[in-house]
């Protein structure tokens, strides 16, 4: 099983990729080949082309959350690539989404989606391939990780807009031999209860990683609980990306085993 980071808010020294403030990683898993996120725009079709990586290959799209640097990459992918894929996504991912005064949701809905990909809605685990499962909605148990909305979105009668709690927020898990690895898109959700969620659903012990956005910016008592909890649950090593600060990286550097993600990043694991 394989993973490649192929869109990063940050790109390595001496490889030339292109960064945008934007998730898209590609996992494969045997036959299936998984794309957790898509970008904001069609960089990860370039870079992916740049490390020879065909994806005529992607089987399935997992959409993280909404929000348009996850799922603005989906025209150009379906205007390039004609497989007709999976993809899973929460319902509220498709829902309008706004924060000052922008767009930020996802730009295609649901029926215009329909016409180029097998859409699955999923609020529950659902597992993608044999090592690969989507968590659904995350349970918010952890105080410390209240409070995170995030713009707002329209509500389910679609006549007003509402505080928007990222309720689709989403992650995989990678079960290995070792224990699982979480990937996250943003972790709204919240990175403990991701990890909380991930153990219960897989009912492995051991987390071996957490690679993704950790939607952490600030220091503070909230970043003091998330790294003492992160350890409680015994996470081994932390790839924080995306949407986390310096600040937080730092901290979690002198906390933990934490690594440096950038475009072109790969993990690769035996089965
Ligand atoms: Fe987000
Ligand atoms: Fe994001």
């Amino acid at each position: 099983m394989k993973l490649t980071v192929l869109v990063d808010n940050h790109t390595y020294i001496d490889r030339y990729y292109l960064g945008e403030p934007a998730v898209s990683y590609l996992i494969e898993d045997g036959a299936r080949v998984i794309l957790l996120d898509v970008g904001y725009s069609d960089v990860f079709i370039e870079n992916a082309a740049r490390m020879g990586i065909d994806l005529n290959r992607v089987t399935d799209i997992v959409l993280s959350h909404g929000h348009n640097d996850h799922t603005g990459g989906l025209s150009a992918f379906f205007a390039r690539f004609s497989q007709r894929v999976r993809l899973f996504a929460h319902p509220n991912a498709l829902l309008s989404k706004r924060a000052e005064g922008l767009d930020i949701g996802c730009p295609l809905s649901l029926e215009e989606l329909r016409e180029h990909a097998d859409v699955r809605l999923v609020t529950k685990p659902f597992a993608l391939s044999e090592h690969v499962t989507i968590l659904g909605e995350i349970p918010r148990v952890y105080t410390f990780e209240a409070d995170r909305a995030v713009g707002e979105t329209q509500s389910a009668c679609g006549c007003c807009w509402e505080t928007d709690e990222l309720a689709d927020d989403t992650s995989l898990t990678l079960t290995l031999p070792e224990g699982v690895f979480v990937v996250t898109g943003c972790a709204h959700a919240g990175v403990c209860n991701t990890v909380a969620y991930a153990k219960q659903i897989t009912g492995e012990v051991r987390v071996t990683g957490v690679l993704g956005g950790f939607h952490l910016f600030e220091e503070g008592d909230a970043l003091t609980q998330t790294i003492r909890t992160l350890s409680q649950l015994d996470v081994e090593r932390v790839y924080p990306a995306h949407c986390t600060s310096l600040a937080v990286k730092s901290r979690l550097f002198t906390a933990m085993e934490t690594y440096e993600v950038g475009v072109g990043m790969t993990l690769e694991w035996q089965e």
